[in-house]
């Protein structure tokens, strides 16, 4: 069967962004692919962030990827640091990456900018490699992201030919491997609507974990009550009635394209169904459609988070499995690259 890998950063909480971005697809995939689903803690600690608050946020992060629908039982659930191929990996990749690739990167130069170049860490310079090593490591055959994470996933394509050409040949023959392809050159996924979540308060930014106004994203945990106040003061134009595909108006692009996810119609129906509708009676559909969305998830949420010792035994069954398969990358990866093999 295919592979499949995929993670999140566990601080701040998972949105609506993360959900249909990313999670939507985890779990159709999860019938057909084998899974590794991670929560990325090691891509988390690349900004200051509060050390309790994590251990916390991964906990809460694997309950609600099982909440939401991925099941230990057909797919991988794991922490990234308790791999450590994934570290090490990433070491012996980062040294055949190029700076000048790292520069390119979207969020590396909106982020860094954010804190300026004396303070910020070197860490999130080098993050798409570790975030490279977090998907060749398992041999990935599909990467199933929303669109914010092309660039890196491309990059992931680019060091994997990189690491094939220079030492996937003979010299690795000569050391006792099988020569040919170290790692798989994997596919980029991204679902057809989804794939880029807008901000409730500015339909020209993404919905994120990291912006300042909470009202500008809808959390999976967020209460009804917080929900409907939420979209209540999303903001409006002064168009009339509701389009997905007029690109003069993102937020109500933006608005009807989560109504036409929650309820799980198409853009076409979901604009049939309330394109006329105006702002007023729009936004409380809006916030119904979410919050019947949401409420199973966050019951299952609770009803995992009661049982911690399950939680904490299936991240441990979920550690082991990663483990084995990514320690065989690690292993081919070392023997071509020319290390003495410890017996
Ligand atoms: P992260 O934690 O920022 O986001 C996790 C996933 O959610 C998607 N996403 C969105 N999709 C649509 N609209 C949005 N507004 C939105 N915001 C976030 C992201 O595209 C992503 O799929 N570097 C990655 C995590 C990572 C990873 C990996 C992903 C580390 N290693 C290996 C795939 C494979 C990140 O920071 O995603």
């Amino acid at each position: 069967r295919k592979r499949v890998l995929s993670g999140i950063q566990p601080t701040g909480g998972l949105h609506l962004g993360n959900y249909f971005g990313a999670m939507r697809s985890w779990i159709n995939l999860q019938e057909l692919y084998d899974c590794y689903f991670c929560m990325v803690d090691l891509h988390a600690i690349t900004l200051p962030h509060d050390p309790i608050a994590l251990q916390e946020d991964t906990r809460k992060a694997a309950a609600l990827y099982m909440a939401c629908g991925i099941d230990p039982a057909k797919s991988v659930i794991f922490v990234q640091s308790h791999v450590s191929a994934h570290a090490e990996l990433a070491w012996l990749l980062m040294t055949q990456t190029p700076v000048g690739w790292l520069n390119r990167m979207i969020q590396w130069k909106e982020k860094s900018r954010k804190v300026g170049s004396e303070e910020v860490g070197a860490g999130l310079l080098t993050y798409p490699v570790l975030q490279a090593a977090d998907i060749l490591a398992y041999q990935t055959d599909v990467v199933p992201v929303g669109e914010d994470q092309k660039q890196h996933i491309e990059l992931a394509r680019d060091i994997a030919e990189r690491m094939n050409s220079r030492y996937g040949g003979k010299p690795w023959k000569k050391l006792g491997g099988r020569g040919g392809r170290i790692f798989k050159v994997p596919d980029i996924m991204m679902p057809p609507a989804g794939a880029r979540v807008m901000s409730l308060t500015e339909g020209s930014a993404k919905m994120s974990k990291s912006a300042e106004l909470d009202a500008s994203r809808i959390n999976l945990l967020d209460s009804p009550k917080d929900v409907q106040n939420k979209i209540k003061r999303a903001k409006t134009d002064a168009g009339e009635g509701l389009e997905y595909d007029n690109p003069e108006r993102p937020e109500a692009r933006n608005l009807l394209t989560l109504y036409a996810l929650a309820t799980g119609h198409s853009l076409e129906s979901a604009q049939r169904e309330v394109g006329s509708l105006r702002w007023g009676d729009f936004k409380p559909r809006l916030a119904d459609a979410m919050v019947a969305m949401l409420e199973p998830i966050q019951q299952r949420y609770n009803e995992i988070r009661a049982d911690d010792a399950h939680l904490t035994q299936v991240l441990s069954e979920g550690a082991a499995k990663a483990d084995a398969t990514a320690s065989r990358s690690l292993e081919r990866c070392q023997q071509a690259m020319g290390f003495v093999p410890r017996v």
